[in-house]
């Protein structure tokens, strides 16, 4: 059997993503009451190729590693060599020979799914320029933990139509929720991802309108990785898009508010927005390792209850 891979959302069920969720909740919970005893991996090894600054999915990725009793290598591009040009595909079926699973941090989401196509062991998306579905697993994962099944409810993205945004609106598709997208002129997520999602998802320009009564607001640095250059244009043109309390008074009253972070304070939020009780995102951010762990052994192992 050819290996099953998680580039995006979309590479499983919609009832395989809810059982990753539920499943990611029962280790979280045996993690809590057992410590790490759960160790289903012993001597099986990860590979982490990151092309982008990490501290989240690394840690997240390197401890549900160690906690299963396995092992993960930490590789860049700087001392590999990926790094001097030898060809992904290479890389891919040197990998396959030797590790149990690949995981991937990089730029271009063509060359990710070129890896994948000669991967033998499974490959997982860690964030490319389109696409970052490990996170939207925690979002999901948190959001549930907080407010019961997700199906129905809605969401609210404001900001840049980013690798995020498309994460959240194939989270739309897939779990089947409303999300409500909010970003300025230009900045509009890609109108085939966004097309696909049918009526999950749809653009509601004003911020205020756009929270009203919504379930979840959720938000993204303006200057994504790779765009630093960009960043004082970015500052001009998304004036008014600033996530604060006064903005989340206008969802609903039990309102949660997600970021997958790094967050910049001050600008895509206000700056004491994270300390206000809506937002749960050190549960989100912690709920990475429960998710990625529910993901690896469902790729591994699948279904195991
Ligand atoms: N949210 C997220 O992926 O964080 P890192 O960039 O720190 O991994
Ligand atoms: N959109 C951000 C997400 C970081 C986790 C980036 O790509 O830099």
């Amino acid at each position: 059997m050819s290996a099953r891979h998680f580039l995006t959302l979309l590479d499983l069920s919609r009832d395989e993503l809810a059982y990753l969720i539920q499943r990611a909740i029962k280790i979280k919970n045996t993690l809590k009451t057992q410590g790490p005893t759960y160790t289903p991996f012993s001597n099986r090894t990860l590979a982490m190729i990151f092309e982008k600054s990490s501290t989240r999915t690394r840690v997240s990725f390197e401890t549900a590693m160690a906690q299963f009793g396995g092992h993960a290598l930490f590789l860049s591009p700087r001392d590999t060599q990926l790094g001097r040009g030898e060809p992904i595909g290479d890389t891919a079926r040197v990998l396959s020979e030797m590790v149990d699973a690949v995981m991937i941090r990089t730029f271009s989401h063509d060359g990710l799914e070129t890896f994948a196509a000669s991967s033998t062991v499974p490959v997982i998306n860690a964030l490319t320029d389109d696409y970052h579905p490990c996170q939207l697993l925690a979002d999901v994962m948190t959001w549930t933990e907080c407010r019961g099944p997700v199906k129905g409810k809605t969401a609210v993205w404001i900001g840049d139509g980013n690798n995020m945004c498309h994460s959240w609106i194939n989270a739309a598709r897939q779990f089947d929720f409303q999300l409500r997208i909010c970003c300025p002129q230009g900045y509009e997520p890609r109108q085939d991802i966004l097309d696909a999602a049918g009526d999950n998802a749809l653009i509601v320009r004003d911020p205020a309108t756009a929270v009203r009564g919504a379930d979840l607001v959720t938000t993204d640095v303006w200057a994504s990785m790779g765009q630093e250059e960009e960043q004082a244009k970015r500052e001009r043109d998304f004036d008014g898009f600033q996530v604060t309390e006064a903005l989340l008074d206008q969802a609903a009253a039990d309102a949660i508010f997600l970021h997958c972070l790094p967050a910049h304070r001050g600008e895509e939020i206000s700056t004491t927005l994270l300390d206000d009780p809506r937002a749960v995102v050190w549960q989100e951010a912690g709920n990475r390792l429960h998710a990625q762990k529910a993901l690896i052994e469902f790729l591994l192992l699948g279904q195991v209850d």
